[in-house]
């Protein structure tokens, strides 16, 4: 692989492990913060924002400004335009296996309290996954539908649809 072409997935993964590594310090500020311990208070929310502000926006910045223009094409011509939501499909349902698992402990009567509160920080999670997921369904597909399709059209991506198993 060329140089130009390392560099620039080598430095994507790098941006995404250091904004893994600041989701996983934002959830663990807030948790110290719940329970009380860690540095004042004020210290690490002014870290928090830094973070946001320094390193996720810009981040989205440059995708929209330079990644995403660069990659439309070969997503166009070499991709599948519904892989996106096919992964949302994959992650939302591996946490509702979760969430059911730790559902069946909590419903046999297990006693560790700490199981209610990750069930309830999965709901969330889950609830922010599907919230954005349909946004994007009527944002992009719908309103695309609606202004692109006609009646037969709409019966005819059915009629396949039905073919394939799904209603
Ligand atoms: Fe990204
Ligand atoms: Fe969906």
């Amino acid at each position: 692989m060329g140089e130009a072409k390392t560099s620039l997935i080598e430095g994507f993964k790098a941006e995404h492990a250091e904004l893994g590594a600041g989701m996983a310090a934002l959830t663990g500020t807030m948790d110290r913060l719940q329970q009380g311990t860690g540095p004042a208070a004020a210290q690490m929310l002014r870290e928090t924002e830094q973070f946001f502000r320094q390193v996720l926006v810009p981040h989205a910045e440059w995708e929209e400004m330079t990644f995403y223009p660069g990659v439309g094409d070969l997503v166009r011509r070499h991709g599948d335009v519904n892989a996106t939501m096919l992964i949302d499909h994959r992650e939302i349902l591996a946490r509702i296996s979760e969430f059911v698992r730790l559902a069946g402990e909590i419903e046999s009567g297990a006693a560790d309290p700490s199981l209610v509160d990750r069930a309830r920080i999965l709901a969330y999670q889950i609830r922010a996954l599907v919230e954005v997921h349909c946004l994007k369904e009527e944002e992009v597909y719908v309103s695309l539908l609606r202004r692109h399709l006609s009646e037969a059209e709409v019966v005819h991506a059915l009629a396949v649809g039905d073919q394939m198993g799904h209603d």
